[in-house]
C-alpha cells in the first residue's frame, strides 16, 4: 500500500508535468483528484491495513493528497499566467506609431471653377439664380428666337422627353443655360409690368447635348449664364463688365478680344477670346498657334428674346454671356481631355 501512494504521487506529478492547457489539466483533475481517482479510492481500502500502520498510512496518504492538491494550484496559475501574457503579446500596442491621416474631401473641380465664376459675378453684382434642367421646346429655343425649323438648332443637338400630347411643345433636356434667361426676365418683369425692374442675374447648370463623347465633347456640361437689362445699357456695358471679369477670373494682365459671332438670342454677337496664359500669346498647342482662347459667347438681347421676356425693348436693353466653366478649367491647366471630369479617377480629382 504505502509503494502504492509513492506510485500514484509519481504517476499524478509526471503527468501534471506534460499538461499544457486548461482543457488537459480539468482532465487530468478528474483524473487524479476525482472522488474516483486513485488517491481517493486509496482511503477506503484502508482496512485492509494493520491497526499499527493506518495513522501513519492515513497521514502519508493525506500528504500526497495536499501535494497534489497544490500542484493542481500552482499548475493552474502557471497556465492563467502563460495566457494572459500570449495575449498581451497578441495585442501589443504601440502608443508611438503615427496615426493614420483622416483622408478629407475636396471639391470637385468644376465646382471649384463654378463657384470661383459665380464670386466674381457676384462681386459685380449679379445674384445667383437657377433654372429647370428639364425644359420646354418653347423656352430652350422657340423663347430664344430659335423658330422651329432654325438652322441654329443643329448646333444644339438635343434631347427631348417623350411625353404624350407635347407634340407642339416637347421636353428635353437643356442644352444651355439661356432659357435661364427667359424664366429671370419674366421673374422680374412681371413684379412692375409697367415699369419692370433692371436686373442683373447669374445662372449656373447642368447642360445636355446629344452627342458623341469624344476628348472634346461631353453628353453633359456645366455652363454659367449671366444677363443685365436695363435702361441705357449699351454694348459699351458688355465689353467693359466682360474684360473685367476675365482680369477677376484670369489675373490683373489678362488682355481680352471680341470677335463678331452669331447667335439667335443677341444681336450683336461676340465672342470674348482672352490671351493665351500658356504662352502669353506667342502660340502653343493649347491655343492652337492663335495666341488666344475663347472663353465665353455674348451679345446684346435681342428684341425679341425681351420682349419674350417681358420688357420693351424700345426702352430697355440689355447683354448676356454664356461660358463653360469646365472649359476654363482645362485652358487653366492645360487638360487635354473632357472625359476626365466625369470619370471619377481618384487620381484625378485629388490633384485639385
Ligand atoms: N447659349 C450659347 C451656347 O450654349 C452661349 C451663349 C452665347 C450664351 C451668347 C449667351 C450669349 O448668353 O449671349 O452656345
Amino acid at each position: 500500500m504505502f509503494e502504492k501512494l509513492k506510485q500514484i504521487e509519481m504517476e499524478a506529478l509526471t503527468s501534471l508535468g506534460q499538461v499544457v492547457s486548461n482543457e488537459d489539466l480539468e482532465k487530468w483533475r478528474i483524473g487524479n483528484l476525482s472522488r474516483n481517482s486513485a488517491i481517493m479510492t486509496i482511503f477506503s481500502q484502508m482496512g485492509s491495513l494493520s491497526k499499527e500502520d493506518r495513522p501513519l498510512f492515513g497521514q502519508q496518504a493525506n500528504i500526497v493528497k495536499q501535494t497534489l492538491e497544490q500542484a493542481f494550484a500552482e499548475k493552474r496559475e502557471k497556465i492563467k499566467n502563460e495566457e494572459l501574457e500570449r495575449s498581451l503579446a497578441s495585442e501589443v500596442l504601440d502608443v508611438t506609431l503615427p496615426g493614420r491621416p483622416v483622408r478629407k474631401g475636396s471639391y470637385h473641380p468644376a465646382t471649384i471653377s463654378l463657384r470661383k465664376i459665380l464670386r466674381i459675378l457676384a462681386d459685380m453684382g449679379f445674384q445667383t439664380y437657377t433654372s429647370p434642367d428639364v425644359e420646354t421646346d418653347e423656352i430652350n429655343f422657340q423663347a430664344l428666337n430659335f423658330p422651329p425649323h432654325h438652322p441654329a438648332r443643329e448646333m444644339q443637338d438635343s434631347i427631348y422627353i417623350e411625353a404624350e400630347g407635347r407634340e407642339e411643345n416637347p421636353l428635353l433636356l437643356r442644352t444651355h443655360t439661356s432659357p435661364g434667361q427667359i424664366h429671370a426676365m419674366r421673374k422680374f418683369s412681371s413684379k412692375d409690368p409697367l415699369n419692370p425692374p433692371s436686373l442683373r442675374i447669374a445662372l449656373p447648370g447642368m447642360c445636355y447635348r446629344y452627342e458623341q463623347i469624344t476628348a472634346r465633347s461631353e453628353v453633359q456640361f456645366y455652363q454659367v449664364e449671366g444677363i443685365a437689362v436695363g435702361k441705357n445699357i449699351t454694348y459699351g456695358d458688355l465689353k467693359g463688365t466682360l474684360a473685367d471679369f476675365a482680369r477677376r477670373m484670369f489675373g490683373e494682365s489678362a488682355r481680352v478680344r471680341f470677335r463678331a459671332a452669331y447667335f439667335p438670342f443677341t444681336e450683336p454677337s461676340a465672342e470674348m477670346d482672352v490671351e493665351c496664359f500658356v504662352c502669353g500669346g506667342k502660340g502653343c498647342p493649347v491655343c492652337k498657334n492663335s495666341g488666344w482662347l475663347e472663353i465665353l459667347g455674348s451679345g446684346m438681347v435681342h428684341p425679341v428674346v425681351m420682349q419674350n421676356g417681358g420688357y420693351d425693348p424700345e426702352v430697355y436693353s440689355g447683354f448676356a454671356f454664356g461660358m463653360g466653366p469646365q472649359r476654363q478649367t482645362m485652358l487653366l491647366h492645360k487638360m487635354n481631355d473632357i472625359r476626365y471630369f466625369w470619370g471619377n479617377d481618384i487620381r484625378f480629382l485629388e490633384q485639385f
